[in-house]
């Protein structure tokens, strides 16, 4: 049985009101389920299931039901992607009865308090936990990202116990929330330079593949490196695996602060090291055909940042793409609005690159790139890379973005 405050007690019993009593049902039986002592106050909840694809019928029912029964957001949350962009969904070709149920459900809950951020990145728009802050995240990208680049703590929550911690502001105290469970467990030395967001993207899709679930220590990476690159690291480890928290020594907050370092020692069954072989095996996996068969390039898997889109642009100056090719860069609204005030959105528009906010191939209706008549995307993504060939019915190239620029561009 689980230790809970006299204030969690009250809300079990109904004081403050029905939905909080069953949020609090729920939380205590993910909890015994779990062995967790007691119930951890959290800084905020990110939900993955906030658009009608992702939620489903069943999901979009128990979101009506906790608004119904008075549910109301006790602290900030913000919402993963949608299933459809919000401002260019007629011409993008999404059916106008999914634009309407998406409006419906992102109302409910805007109307329950939440930011309706639709990104996987909410910490590039002011939505940054701190380190130690203890949360309820779902989306696989956002939760390695807070857990291992910001050190705050979070489990990979599911559409209805990051809802039921909204409402709560509560999760119960297992796994990643507890120290013995973010200790690392298998160990990756570097031994080639990583150049690019899609070389950490291929690295990091190989460490989730060997990891699992562990919780990977990584040596040897540039002390300086950019916080886009562990970003697209920590997408790919948590896609191809199920890893929530990487360490990297000398340079992720915990690995600093808890003395993990290049030399703390590991089994010889649990060390790998990290070549130009084993990046070039993961190419082979995520890339199933040639660039020159892609009609429909995507990058920014997870969403953009300001200074992706900068570099981006600076590569389409004067440039104009391939009229059978159609190239996306995926971004939030946030992000997009700067990229406007910034010229840079102008100058991708000019080369005919579309900035698509607030949705992801994840979230698209399955199959949908198909169905549009696409036959190949291209993306230097490789959890993109995965989305496309198993939810988007289209094959994959991954590869390097000068590759792809070079593909798409008009001599
Ligand atoms: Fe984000 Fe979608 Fe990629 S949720 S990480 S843009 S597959």
């Amino acid at each position: 049985m689980m230790n809970l405050s006299d204030e969690e007690k009250r809300m079990l019993n109904g004081v403050r009101g029905d939905a909080a009593r069953k949020a609090m049902e729920l939380l205590i039986a993910v909890g015994e389920c779990f062995g967790a002592e007691r119930m951890l106050p959290i800084a905020s909840a990110h939900l993955v299931a906030a658009t009608p694809t992702t939620a489903g019928k069943g999901g979009v029912s128990f979101i009506m039901d906790m608004k119904d029964r008075g549910g109301s957001f006790k602290i900030p949350v913000t919402t993963n992607p949608n299933c459809l962009e919000p401002w260019q969904w007629s011409d993008m070709g999404f059916e106008e009865s999914l634009y309407r149920e998406n409006e419906r459900l992102t109302r409910a809950l805007v109307e329950m308090g939440a930011y309706s951020t639709q990104t996987c990145t909410p910490y590039l728009i002011g939505h940054a936990p701190h380190y130690r802050q203890s949360l309820a995240w779902g989306e696989s990208s956002a939760v390695v990202y807070s857990n291992s680049v910001l050190g705050s703590r979070t489990n990979r929550e599911g559409g209805p116990t990051a809802l039921a911690g909204a409402i709560t502001g509560l999760t119960p105290e297992y796994g990643l929330h507890l120290d013995e469970y973010r200790k690392p467990t298998v160990k990756f030395v570097l031994d080639t330079d990583l150049k690019s967001d899609y070389e950490y993207a291929l690295a990091g899709y190989y460490v989730g593949k060997i990891a699992g679930d562990r919780v990977p220590l990584i040596v040897g990476l540039n002390k300086g490196v950019a916080n886009d690159s562990l970003k697209c690291f920590g997408a790919a480890a948590a896609v191809s695996g199920s890893v929530a928290l990487f360490h990297v020594s000398d340079v992720t907050p915990e690995a600093m602060a808890g003395n993990i370092t290049a030399n703390t020692r590991f089994s010889d069954s649990d060390s790998f090291r990290i070549g130009k072989a084993e990046l070039k095996a993961m190419e082979h996996i995520c890339s199933h055909t040639t660039v020159n068969n892609a009609d429909l390039v995507i990058l920014g898997c997870p969403h953009a940042s300001i200074e992706q889109i900068r570099v981006y642009a600076k590569h389409f100056i004067g440039k104009k793409i391939k009229s059978n090719v159609t190239f996306w860069v995926l971004s939030s609204h946030v992000v997009k609005r700067y990229a406007e005030d910034l010229g840079y959105a102008r100058v991708l528009a000019e080369a005919g690159v579309r900035l698509v906010s607030n949705t992801c191939p994840a979230s698209m209706p399955q199959n949908f790139f198909a169905s549009k008549g696409y036959s190949c995307v291209a993306t230097n993504s490789t959890k993109l890379a995965y989305y496309a060939s198993t939810r988007q019915g289209v094959a994959a190239y991954c590869g390097s973005l000068e590759s792809i620029l070079t593909h798409s561009v008009k001599a």
